[in-house]
């Protein structure tokens, strides 16, 4: 590729996170008229200079779930209010499970339902789920209108929030209905992650770990040097891996904005944590989670394929079990359990003509997109699942 620059967090309160506004980092993403900045920090949520800049509008629409509303919707509200004579806020349930149509209704009914007009600028409080389905509102609503990420997930931070892909699900496949659609300004108040809970977390490194293989073996490095000052929330340490997963991100971003070719090495370990997902029924395993046994999964293709060497995938396999992530794959299917991980991958956005792509790793710190022999696939899956339980 091209061009890539080199305690237990449940119990604390939000208050706990009130800190004042720290200095911030920017990450540019550099897309022409569609550029924008994302801005890293310790108590950006709740400035009002974070969000100076953006288009005049009377209405805002906060959209945010039943968890995060409560602990952080009062301080974006009131750190908007300078900026929009109206801030609104809808409430979605929380969980994966309900990314879908009559969720996203819900936005447009908040939207109509205050008479918000074409100018009205939508905020995205939450994870990768409010996110995603906020873009894909703002997409839509009178054929677009601006929308803020404000991420409040370690994941989100890295990589969902920044890009512009918006989505929901359909019970058949991931992120199947949505629309590429860029925010104008992203921002990760580092401080959120103090509320986050810790199998969350860990979801969030499976996005941070996957950036080191496809593309910076030093950034590896630094994991694994860095692992548990992570899942302890060392602010300096979570700083750092949100600013280079990001930087990364932008880079990639910036060459390929809607995945004609090089994006799509950001999908490293999504091929099969995507089936891991709707084949146990969204929600049971976390995105990350899939994302981390996909990863193995990945790197155990390679290696068979030749393209790695089996060191190589026990290096990153360590690194994903301290991320305290699943590092084999589960069973979803009672019978021809391979077979059905093979269904659900062929529905997958990058497959061609039914043809499975796989984000693969030809090289420490390089990632190649390509398909592979069914035959290989069903022996890598069942090598990779064969510790794992039958799903209930
Ligand atoms: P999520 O949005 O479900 O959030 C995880 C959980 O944490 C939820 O229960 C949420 O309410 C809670 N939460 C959020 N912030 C919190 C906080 N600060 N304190 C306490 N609890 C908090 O999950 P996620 O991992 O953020 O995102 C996963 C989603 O992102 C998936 O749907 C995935 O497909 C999508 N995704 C999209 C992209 C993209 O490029 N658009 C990239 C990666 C993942
Ligand atoms: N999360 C993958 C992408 O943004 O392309």
């Amino acid at each position: 590729m091209q061009t890539l620059s080199p305690s237990s967090p449940e119990s604390r309160s939000p208050a706990a996170v009130a800190q004042p506004a720290a200095a911030a980092r920017t990450v540019a993403i550099d897309l022409g008229d569609r550029s924008y900045p994302i801005r890293i920090g310790t108590g950006l949520l709740g400035d009002a200079a974070t969000y100076a800049g953006l288009p005049r509008a009377t209405a805002a629409l906060i959209v945010t779930n039943t968890t995060v509303g409560p602990l952080y919707a009062g301080r974006l509200r009131a750190a908007l209010a300078p900026h929009h004579r109206d801030v609104h806020v809808v409430e979605l349930p929380d969980g994966e499970a309900y990314k879908d149509w009559a969720t996203l209704n819900r936005i447009f009914d908040a939207l109509l339902g205050h008479g918000c007009d074409r100018r009205t600028v939508l905020y995205a409080l939450g994870g990768g789920v409010v996110g995603d389905m906020t873009g894909f509102a703002a997409a839509s609503y009178m054929r677009g209108v601006p929308f803020v990420q404000v991420p409040t997930t370690l994941l989100a931070q890295v990589d969902s929030s920044v890009g512009g892909k918006t989505a929901i699900n359909h019970p058949l496949g991931k992120n199947m209905v949505g629309a590429f659609y860029q925010p104008h300004l992203v921002v990760c108040d580092l401080g959120t992650i103090a509320t986050l809970p810790p199998r969350e977390v860990s979801a969030g490194l499976a996005e941070i770990v996957k950036y080191g293989p496809i593309a910076d073996m030093a950034f590896m490095g630094w994991l694994e040097e860095n692992m548990e000052a992570l899942r302890a929330g060392d602010p300096a340490a979570l700083a750092h891996a949100v600013h280079r997963s990001c930087e990364i991100k932008a880079a990639v971003v910036g060459q390929d904005e809607r995945e004609a070719g090089l994006r799509a090495i950001l999908n490293f370990g999504h091929t099969f944590g995507h089936a891991i997902e709707s084949g146990l029924g969204y929600g049971a395993w976390l995105h990350g989670e899939g994302v981390g046994a996909g990863m193995v999964m990945a790197a155990t293709l390679s290696q068979r394929l030749g393209l790695v060497d089996a060191a190589f995938v026990d290096r990153l396999t360590a690194l994903v079990a301290r991320a305290g992530l699943p590092t084999a794959g589960p069973r979803i299917d009672a019978g021809d359990n391979a077979g059905r991980y093979l269904r659900l991958m062929r529905l997958d956005k990058k497959s061609e003509a039914g043809d499975i792509r796989f984000v693969l790793i030809d090289g420490p710190g390089r990632a190649v997109v390509r398909g592979a022999p069914d035959a290989l696939v069903r022996e890598v899956v069942e090598a990779c699942c064969a510790r794992a339980p039958v799903a209930a």
